[in-house]
């Protein structure tokens, strides 16, 4: 796992699997089943690669055949924090890997036409601070709407560096945004794209996500 090119950007292993469920995820004609199914395998991938950034403590257990194995276990708490409506669609992932995880939403719609966020709602749990905190959206584009949730955060008195965004795409552009902002937050992401078309949609990209995983 490198952070190279940006510093805290984790970028999944560009295998040949990854690069098959986003061959399917990026093609026009793939249909909505499969654009859930094969989304989900990359969230859960993602999770998992969050998952790996916390912080650990030693601890040794006995085994059946009574051994000692030293191991560790997570320190501290998590929570995650969905972006709505596209960043809903990870959670399922999130909760596969911690049971009955803590989740919050924040309501944020980027303007058709000027591709600028706007603020709805927030709800969030109440000892959020004292959280580690995956934030949950498949796409950065701009980052406007990424940085606009992040300040949510922030305002709640989370630590940057206790921020770990996960999405399934982001542009050069969006990572440097949002990195100029906040260079303590770690970003985990499955592809970095070429660029934004005239649109402010990732190019190549897949369109929009919300649309294709709950309406088309
Ligand atoms: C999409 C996406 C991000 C945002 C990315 O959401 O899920 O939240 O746009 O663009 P940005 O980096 O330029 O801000 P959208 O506002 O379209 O809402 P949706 O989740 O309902 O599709
Ligand atoms: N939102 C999307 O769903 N896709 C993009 O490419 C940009 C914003
Ligand atoms: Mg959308």
């Amino acid at each position: 796992m490198s952070s190279e090119p940006h510093k805290n950007v984790f970028l999944l292993p560009q295998t040949n699997q990854l690069l098959g469920l986003y061959t399917i995820i990026r093609d026009r004609d793939t249909k909505r089943p499969d654009f859930i199914f094969y989304s989900d395998r990359i969230i859960r991938l993602l999770v998992e690669e969050g998952l790996n950034h916390l912080p650990v403590t030693p601890r040794t257990v006995e085994t059946a055949t009574n051994q000692i194995f030293r191991g560790v276990s997570f320190l501290g708490k998590i929570c995650g924090v969905s972006i709505v409506r596209a960043g809903e669609s990870m959670e399922q992932g999130l909760r596969e890997c911690c049971r009955s995880v803590r989740i919050g939403k924040i309501l944020i719609q980027r303007d058709e036409e000027t591709a600028l966020p706007k603020l709805f709602y927030e709800k969030l749990p109440d000892d959020i601070a004292d959280r580690y905190v995956f934030l949950l959206d498949p796409m950065l584009a701009t980052g406007g709407s990424a940085m606009m949730a992040t300040d949510v955060l922030i305002k709640r008195g989370v630590k940057p560096e206790r921020i770990f965004f996960l999405n399934l795409i982001c542009s050069p552009e969006g990572i440097e945004n949002y990195h100029s902002k906040f260079p303590n937050v770690k970003i985990v992401t499955g592809a970095i794209d070429a660029c934004l078309d005239e649109n402010k949609y990732l190019a190549p990209g897949l369109g929009d996500f919300g649309d294709r995983y709950y309406c088309i």
